[in-house]
């Protein structure tokens, strides 16, 4: 089996937060990591996503192009996820023509194949900015409720669904004045005519998670409605279709298609066939990685589109849609500037353990939420004690007792395999919850080795040992090189840094792998083959108020 993973594409408007981070892109990256060390093929595939009305409003405020909005925010989010460690194959970006031809093709196969219509519809335009107005653009009186503020596409107030033209005394969002409404031509997509096909499909899905079955469900349950996938714009990928001009192709129909440009650009590089893993049925798996926002984009439309095309392009096999993340109790909003940025905060704190605190608190079923206090805690008293620590005293212990080396008679006793017997047991639960997607479990009994490990040391008491019975000493200590190595060596999905330099301490030169982590013992006559550091630094209070204060203001 062959993995083709994917995450969202963060839209290039702007930085990305730990939040995007948390649902989309750590734990995928974990995935990656999961499948290359247990000797998988794995493809990592991502990009911005580089069009949609907010680009264009951003660069016009700015007075600057749209292309150099999507540069500057491509930069900014690459060096965000350089920083935290997040590894892909590819990061490229959708406004280029690889994918505005790959997007096109799409358009003009599935109108071939009798799943795209034209029809003409009335819609809000605002004279003074010359534009036609998205729904989110449009605000003015609920029809239902008669809040006065509601959204073109929704009334907060009464939650109730809108169509924009039902809003009273309508307001341009951008400029305030009052829109006039137009006719203009657009192309739908038959999404009724893929129901049933689509509801067959998802059936067939037994395992996914209950968070996508239950949306999806209930989408079916209202039935699938044609979804118009052109918009009144510039800036886009052109519709392909003589007459259409000034029209493209809605930012969601083209953006999933990244996936598959981005893969075809990656493999073309190297002279091999993207086919090989679109095409190459049940033998590659396709993975999305997404925010629960995402879901209906992910596991109804984009799988509606792949099976329109009829080319033998995969289906998702898995769609691991996570919770949100919320910052210290409160909603994380962008506009109001209440986020973590990556790109700043990982300035102040290293990869590793925003990763592991990322990991810890995971929202893989529900809501989570980052706390600084938290972070301090978790790092401090779990990470730091539980496994920084346990490296630290065993190796310090081996310097300074057995000058590094542990060489000469050993003894056995059935305590160790009682320990390993509960250990193996773990790593049991650990290798099938990263492969179930299930980060927080993994984390958790990888730390439970953790505990297992320092009870074990402190109960055999090598420090009164080493006086009384040599051998034994040194096989005790030869069992917690062996923790250390297992416990490195699990972790590696979630905190790789640190990883590589317990392996570097160990003398473990050799590729990362879980096939043999039951098994792999490092032997008698050990060695420690680096300077003994401080794998987690103790986060202290002073930098968690800083970085409380950033928020505040
Ligand atoms: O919600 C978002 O941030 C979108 N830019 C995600 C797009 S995912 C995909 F379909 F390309
Ligand atoms: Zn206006």
């Amino acid at each position: 089996m062959k993995y083709l993973v994917t995450s969202a594409l963060p839209y290039a408007n702007g930085p990305i937060h730990l939040g995007h981070i948390a649902g989309a892109y750590l734990p995928a990256d974990i995935y990656v990591r999961f499948l290359r060390n247990s000797g998988e093929e794995a493809l990592f595939i991502c990009g911005t996503d580089e069009h949609g009305v907010p680009i264009t409003l951003n660069a016009e405020s700015q007075g600057i192009n749209p292309e150099d909005v999507i540069k500057e925010n491509h930069r900014v989010i690459q060096e965000g996820f350089d920083k935290i460690d997040i590894n892909f194959d590819i990061f490229s970006g959708t406004h280029n023509d690889t994918h505005a031809a790959m997007s096109q093709h799409f358009f003009t196969k599935l109108s071939e194949n009798g799943f795209i219509h034209e029809k003409e519809i009335e819609q809000l335009y605002c004279e003074h900015d010359k534009m036609f107005l998205p729904d989110r653009y449009v605000e003015g009186i609920c029809p239902l409720c008669g809040y006065d503020g509601a959204r073109g596409d929704q009334c907060d107030k009464c939650g109730n669904a809108l169509n924009t033209l039902d809003l009273k005394e309508p307001k341009c969002k951008i400029c305030s004045a009052t829109p006039i409404v137009r006719t203009s031509k657009h192309w739908f997509l038959a999404l009724d005519k893929l129901q049933s096909r689509l509801e067959e499909w998802l059936e067939s899905k037994k395992g996914w998670k209950s968070n996508v079955k239950a949306f999806v469900k209930q989408w079916f349950e209202r039935g699938l409605e044609p979804r118009g996938i052109t918009r009144d714009l510039s800036w886009g990928v052109p519709v392909p279709v003589e007459g259409a001009d000034g029209k493209v192709l809605y930012v969601w129909f083209d953006a999933p298609i990244g996936y598959l440009s981005f893969t075809k650009m990656l493999l073309d590089e190297q002279g091999k066939q993207w086919e090989e893993w679109w095409k190459g049925g049940d033998d590659v798996s396709l993975v999305h990685f997404i925010g629960k926002d995402n879901i209906v984009f992910h596991a109804i439309i984009w799988p509606a589109m792949l099976m329109g095309v009829d080319e033998g392009l995969k289906l998702p096999d898995e769609i691991p849609a996570n919770e949100f993340l919320n910052l210290e109790g409160d909603k994380i909003s962008t506009s109001r500037n209440y986020a973590i940025w990556v790109h700043e905060f990982l300035e102040s704190f290293d990869s590793d353990i925003v990763r592991f605190y990322l990991a810890r608190i995971a929202p893989e079923t529900k809501d989570a939420d980052f706390s600084f206090d938290g972070f301090k805690t978790s790092v401090n008293s779990e990470l730091s004690a539980t496994y920084g620590n346990f490296v630290n005293r065993n190796l310090a212990f081996i310097n300074k007792f057995f000058d590094g080396e542990l060489t000469g008679e050993f003894e056995d006793d059935k305590a160790d395999d009682e320990l390993w017997t509960s250990v193996n047991s773990e790593i049991d639960i650990i290798l099938e919850s990263y492969k179930t997607f299930n980060v927080r479990d993994a984390l958790f009994h990888t730390m439970e080795i953790g505990r297992i490990a320092n009870k074990y040391f402190d109960t055999m008491a090598p420090w009164a040992l080493r006086k009384e019975n040599k051998a034994r000493c040194r096989q005790v200590l030869l069992n917690c090189v062996n923790l250390i190595d297992t416990i490195a060596v699990l972790m590696d999905p979630i905190t790789p840094k640190s990883t590589a330099k317990v392996m570097a301490m160990l003398g473990q030169n050799g590729e990362i792998s879980f096939a043999d982590v039951k098994t792999r013992r490092i032997g008698e006559n050990f060695k420690i083959a680096a300077d003994v550091e401080i794998l987690f630094h103790q986060i202290d209070q002073d930098s968690i108020d800083a970085e409380k204060k950033k928020l505040d203001n």
